[in-house]
């Protein structure tokens, strides 16, 4: 079995004290941050970039998990790499020549990530299903732009349609994960999990932490 991961998405922390939300996340046992990037282009909302990624670095040791929600991914990877991500992940909806961008982040020695919207078929990732390109295939359970989102259950045909192509691919799932739509996310074979809203509103984040990876440990594949 993969390495089963939690990755809180610091979408969801107090901006006010976004360091802060870092480090709670990292002190609670998260194996990940989870940085969401949002161009206002490729998706509706702004949020942050390659400084607050400098300063996740500064405040956790944890790896970084950036999302670039960005149209033009390709002119932003250098700056995201620089400011200390560990996985670099980009949309096969965006504007840019996929395998090229891929390989351009393995180059800056990161891992490199592909990422599909609800609506987008897993065939559409299927080419870039090579160790040699990527790492990681995260699969959204909402639309992007916004935390707090309704889980999309009929992703879940997706992630095991790609589980069955590559067992030695991450699968990441993002969007409404929460401790009952861990279940079925892990049983289609999802071994990442990002939450946002679910954690940052735990009074103990650390237990709601462990039962994620707990529920997900048990169910790993279970519907496959
Ligand atoms: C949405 C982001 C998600 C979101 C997850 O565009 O990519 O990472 O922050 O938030 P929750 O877990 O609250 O749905
Ligand atoms: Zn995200």
């Amino acid at each position: 079995m993969p390495d089963i991961q939690i990755m809180p998405s610091i979408l969801a922390a107090d901006f006010g004290r976004l360091a802060d939300g870092c480090v709670r996340a990292e002190a609670a046992g998260a194996d990940q941050l989870h940085v969401d990037v949002m161009d206002g282009v490729f998706v509706p909302n702004i949020s942050f970039g390659p400084d607050v990624v400098k300063m996740a670095a500064v405040s956790v040791s944890i790896p970084r998990n950036v999302h670039l929600m960005v149209m033009n991914p390709q002119n932003h990877i250098k700056a995201f790499a620089a400011a200390g991500s560990d996985t670099i992940l980009i949309h096969v909806e965006a504007r840019c020549d996929i395998p090229e961008t891929l390989s351009a982040i393995r180059s800056m020695g990161k891992r490199a990530g592909i990422t599909l919207n609800p609506e987008t078929p897993a065939e559409s990732v299927f080419q870039c299903l090579d160790e040699r390109w990527v790492d990681e295939v995260l699969v959204m359970s909402v639309h992007p732009g916004f935390g707090g989102q309704k889980y999309l259950s009929y992703v879940e045909q997706k992630v095991a349609a790609i589980r069955r192509r590559a067992d030695w691919v991450d699968i990441s799932i993002d969007g409404g994960i929460d401790a009952e739509t861990v279940i079925p996310a892990a049983a289609h074979g999802v071994n990442l999990f990002v939450a946002g809203s679910y954690l940052f509103k735990q009074e103990d984040m650390a237990a709601a932490i462990k039962d994620l990876r707990r529920s997900a440990q048990e169910n790993y594949c279970r519907n496959l």
